[in-house]
């Protein structure tokens, strides 16, 4: 029996999994990361707190499970960056998250490059993306140590490699999409063409051991959340996509293994580096899911997710939201549009708001489902979701209403973690299929549209409109 330990450091908390070789969970264990929200756009984490809630709930998980594990996997944040000083192991500056947008004038000053840029990487010039923050770090913080994403740090604290993995790395303007490597020119566009830079490593491999954890253990199946869902839904085909509900709200679609890139301003990277060959997806982002809900529950107006149906009213009473909380990227890339409400009235109540707000993110991912179908010339009938978003029925039925198509949902809460595990497994047994290394499943829920398409086009268009009439949107025309 191969027992794994899975550990998925998300944005918003850690979520440590031990499962046996036919997915029995036998251990879980979560901790909530908070990060800070600087004036300016800037977002930050503690990278202490990152470590300590990898370690605590992973040996949680571990005790819970009580038995030995075999390898440890781990699904990291994406595009999180910190300098760390290599000899130590301790970090230099904070964390700083995907969603901080501080790193928007460093792409500014760049723009004469950002066509080279998307097409050396699939990617937009954009603070989403890592190295404008590796730049911000240096330019701003320290000159120190080495500066990576947060999982070449989290790697280098569990088995004292300095490697990071292909799906990561290509999604920080500084890889080349078709080669998989480091691009020479997009570090000199970034002045960090003297930096120390981590290995490149395949998702299924083992890159080291750890004893973190008890009896050492291989470490290896090494990847990004997002890609993680995406081949725990069983996305294994061109054109299959998901969509996961956790900080942010992400759509990724399998493009085979040819590195594509999108005509309807989604961003392009690595899927996974598995058996030796490499594939591709599509992704568009809605930067602040669970991310407003929290706000919302900071002003006052919901306890918290669990409480958000019902709190929300049967309909929005008119108001709109753009919930551009931390920017727009796909297909928008607008890292300095800010959040907007219009039509509210002296009538207009909370459940109204927290309405609009739930709305304002279907109507996102409705955009992204557009853009996905545009690039992949399908229009999918069903779309898998998953992430702790999905336990709001409301929100759920938006996305089936606006998208007008079924929304199915998985029947885990685990499914990055899953995605993990099934990396580990190619990674402990090179043989295995790589369809065998995941858990098969059905739906827990389905959502059908129960709205025609005229008023979900209605919608769109209103709500289109009230993205091209907020001051970004001015802006850009
Ligand atoms: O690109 C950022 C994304 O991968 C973060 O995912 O689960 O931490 O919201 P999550």
């Amino acid at each position: 029996m191969t027992t794994v330990l899975a550990i998925d450091q998300g944005t918003s908390g850690t979520k440590a999994l031990v499962v046996d070789d036919s997915d029995r969970v036998l251990g879980v264990a979560e901790l909530p990361v908070r990060p800070r929200y600087l004036p300016g756009g800037g977002v930050e984490q503690d990278p202490r707190e990152l470590l300590d809630s990898v370690l605590e709930t992973g040996r949680r998980a571990v005790r819970e499970a009580g038995a030995p594990i075999d390898c440890v996997t781990l699904a990291n944040q994406g595009e999180t960056v910190l300098a760390w000083d290599p000899a130590s192991g301790e970090p230099l500056t904070p964390a700083i998250v995907w969603q901080d947008r501080r790193s928007a004038q460093i792409c500014t000053e760049r723009e004469e490059w950002a066509e080279l840029v998307g097409r050396r990487t699939g990617l937009v010039l954009d603070p989403y993306f890592s190295a404008p923050k590796m730049r911000w770090i240096r330019d701003r913080l320290t000159g120190d140590g080495v500066v990576t994403t947060s999982d070449s740090w989290l790697l280098h604290r569990l088995t004292g490699e300095f490697v990071t993995d292909a799906a990561t790395a290509s999604r920080s303007l500084i890889t080349d999409l078709d080669t998989g490597e480091w691009s020479p020119d997009l570090l000199e566009v970034f002045g960090l063409a003297d930096e120390a830079l981590p290995r490149i490593a395949a998702c299924d491999e083992i890159v080291g051991q750890t004893t973190a954890f008890g009896a050492p253990a291989a470490v290896g199946g090494l990847v990004v959340d997002q890609q993680a869902a995406l081949l725990a839904q069983r996305c294994l085909t061109p054109g299959s996509a998901k969509c996961t509900f956790g900080t942010g709200a992400f759509l990724l679609a399998n493009m085979g293994t040819v590195p594509v890139r999108s005509g309807s301003g989604l961003a392009s990277s690595v899927a996974w580096r598995l058996r030796g060959e490499t594939s591709y997806c599509l992704d568009g982002q809605v930067p602040t899911a669970a991310s407003a809900v929290r706000w919302l529950q900071d002003l006052g107006l919901v306890d918290g997710a669990p409480e958000l149906d019902r709190v929300a009213a049967p309909d929005a009473g008119g108001v709109l939201c753009v919930p551009a909380l931390a920017g727009l990227s796909a297909p928008w890339w607008a890292p300095e549009a800010t959040a907007a409400f219009t039509g509210m009235t002296l009538s207009t109540t909370s459940g109204h708001l927290v309405k609009a707000v739930l709305d304002g993110i279907a109507a996102q991912v409705a955009e992204l489902a557009d853009c996905t179908a545009r690039d992949t010339g399908t229009t999918p009938s069903t779309l898998r979701v998953d992430g702790g978003l999905t336990r709001s029925r409301v929100l759920m039925q938006a996305v089936a209403d606006l998208l007008q198509a079924r929304v199915e949902v998985y029947p885990s809460e685990h499914a990055t973690a899953l995605g993990a595990v099934a990396f580990a497994r190619s990674a402990m047994d090179p043989a295995l299929p790589t369809a065998d290394a995941i858990v098969d499943w059905t739906p827990s829920t389905g959502y059908a549209p129960r709205i025609g398409a005229d008023e979900a086009a209605a919608f769109r268009a209103r709500w289109t409109a009230a993205v091209e009439n907020s001051a970004i949107g001015k802006e850009k025309q």
